[in-house]
């Protein structure tokens, strides 16, 4: 009886929220803005149609607009008046990898911000994300136990000062039942199609580590095939049993987050586990691989992905742990992060891991604005050249055989909090936690020309490029149902005139306006 009664009220709040069909627009700064949302008036986001035959479906952002739609009749379309300063050719026999998915991080941090709002606007935002009224994440990452944007520090076995190399006292935490599995459980139930969870660990428990902390640079004590790597390798699948039971099944685990990050940054104060390439192969060959495969959680059923750190490390890490024919039996993908270390993205280490390991796929697996340093403006309300970064990074990593892009924190507030020791970040949606509203960023939009139109199983197609193509990034692919992708982003502040060929019956002579980025969408029996 409470329970009917209380779901009586969810349902009463639900209908509280009023959808417009426009964005509410807020100014921050003169230069652009963020869509705003609160109980009394909230922008819906529009569904996907499917064009038909001789139809393309236009879908555009920028500084002035968010996903505005057009259709674009082929038999109308005019010949350009003046020639094209860009010719953009697809290669349709050139089919490369097959997409995991786009998505964002279940912390700890996002679900704290959330319970500030009402349960309406807690339901939008998850709807936002996870419907295809939303932009239709399919991936979400977990993690294991707590990261820097928690409260606290914490793992699953903090036993004091005391040993536990039987695991006698490994429970899960009530940010686990009370943040993550809840917010999970919805996006499942939102969640029309296939949806990937992938998990990662931040810390293993103080008296584990060389540091006998949570935070800071610490390994694993003793060697790989001693009690403390066995035992370590033993607490993360005890994590993926108390998920299964709670009906929350993994698709990826990767080995580490972050397993170098305590090298490259002084003073480091986070949680965090040091790994060497050396240490992590033998782990994963003595220890992680053996233990999985043990568990019913071996390579066919649980992705294991290696790295999960920047990309400068990607070459160093794949040549010492995957020329090991038996470490890299237990692996199945390498994760990357797109943190700059010197303001140097080292894109192609993207094509020479991917040449050198062509049987393991390439994943991004974080991301944040307003990482940079300490003086950097962390959470912006608004900024258009935000949204630019990201798609111009996506793009970069899709052009480079990778299969999927996970954001980070799927909600902050307006400081880029909360997390344990004040670092903060920018994120694509923000809360206000005084004011019951909450904003979608720029890069919101942004990253939802991705995540919304290239589902899960399309195919990366490759293309051919003539003409000026300075400050223009793109990628085409052939979604599952049989449908021509393209995602263009214009970061130059003209408007630049393209012809497109082999994309639609006829070349598509489009004009990309200056800060803008546009995704594309046909039928690809129009293709000839
Ligand atoms: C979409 O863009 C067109 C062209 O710039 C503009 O006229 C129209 O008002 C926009 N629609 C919305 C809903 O902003
Ligand atoms: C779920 O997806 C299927 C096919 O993709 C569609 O026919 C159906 O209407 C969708 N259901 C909801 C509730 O969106
Ligand atoms: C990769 O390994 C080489 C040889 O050990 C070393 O000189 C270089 O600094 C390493 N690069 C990175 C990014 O760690
Ligand atoms: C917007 O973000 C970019 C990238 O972080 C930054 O360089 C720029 O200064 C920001 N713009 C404003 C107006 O603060």
């Amino acid at each position: 009886m409470a329970f009917q009664l209380l779901k009586l009220v969810l349902t009463v709040l639900q209908f509280q929220l009023i959808l417009t069909d426009h964005c509410i627009k807020r100014y921050f700064d003169q230069n652009s803005f963020v869509c705003a949302c609160d109980t009394r008036s909230c922008p819906s986001i529009p569904g996907t149609t499917r064009p038909p035959k001789g139809y393309i479906d236009q879908w555009i952002s920028s500084s002035q607009h968010r996903f505005n739609f057009t259709q674009i009749d082929l038999a109308r379309l005019t010949k350009p008046l003046n020639p094209p300063t860009l010719v953009i050719t697809l290669k349709l026999n050139d089919r490369r990898q097959t997409i995991h998915g786009f998505g964002g991080a279940f912390t700890d941090a996002t679900r704290l911000n959330l319970l500030t709002l009402p349960m309406a606007l807690q339901d939008q935002i998850m709807r936002d994300y996870f419907s295809t009224d939303g932009i239709d994440y399919s991936i979400g990452r977990v993690p294991i136990a707590g990261t820097d944007f928690s409260d606290r520090a914490y793992t699953y076995d903090d036993n004091n000062d005391e040993e536990d190399l039987e695991l006698k006292h490994f429970a899960l935490q009530h940010e686990d039942t009370n943040l993550k599995i809840p917010m999970i459980k919805r996006a499942l139930e939102l969640k029309n199609g296939t949806f990937r969870l992938i998990c990662s660990s931040w810390s293993s428990p103080g008296w584990m580590k060389t540091n006998g902390k949570l935070v800071g640079a610490g390994y694993l004590r003793g060697l790989p095939g001693g009690r403390y790597y066995k035992t370590w390798a033993k607490y993360l699948i005890k994590f993926l049993d108390s998920y299964a039971e709670e009906g929350i099944n993994f698709w990826a685990m990767t080995t580490q987050n972050e397993p170098d990050i305590a090298f490259e940054v002084s003073d480091f104060s986070f949680q965090t586990l040091l790994f060497t390439p050396e240490n992590m192969r033998d782990w994963v060959k003595y220890d992680l691989g053996p233990e999985l495969e043990k568990s019913g959680y071996g390579k066919d059923k649980l992705n294991l992905l290696l790295l999960d750190d920047n990309r400068q490390l990607l070459v160093n890490w794949t040549q010492v742990i995957l020329t090991d024919e038996t470490a890299a039996s237990f692996i199945n993908g390498i994760a990357f992060h797109w943190y700059k270390i010197n303001n140097e993205p080292h894109y192609d280490e993207l094509n020479v891991v991917h040449n050198n390991f062509p049987n393991h796929f390439l994943i991004a697996t974080e991301a944040c604005e307003g990482y940079q340093s300490s003086s950097a403006i962390k959470a912006q309300l608004g900024n258009w050249t935000r949204a630019e970064t990201y798609a111009k990074d996506i793009l970069e990593d899709l052009n480079r055989y990778t299969t999927g892009w996970v954001d980070w924190n799927l909600v902050l507030d307006t400081k880029g909090g909360p997390s344990t020791d004040g670092n903060s970040a920018d994120a694509l949606i923000l809360v206000d936690t005084d004011k019951n509203e909450y904003y979608r960023n720029p890069m919101f939009y942004s990253f939802g020309h991705f995540s919304k139109f290239i589902p899960p199983d399309s195919v990366y197609i490759g293309h051919q490029v003539q003409g000026n193509s300075a400050g223009v990034y793109l990628a085409a692919f052939e979604d599952p149902s049989n449908q021509m992708v393209i995602v263009i982003l214009n970061t130059n502040d003209n408007p630049v005139d393209l012809v497109i060929n082999k994309f639609a019956t006829v070349p598509v002579s489009i004009t990309l306006d200056g800060h803008s980025i546009q995704t594309l969408i046909t039928p690809s029996s129009n293709v000839n």
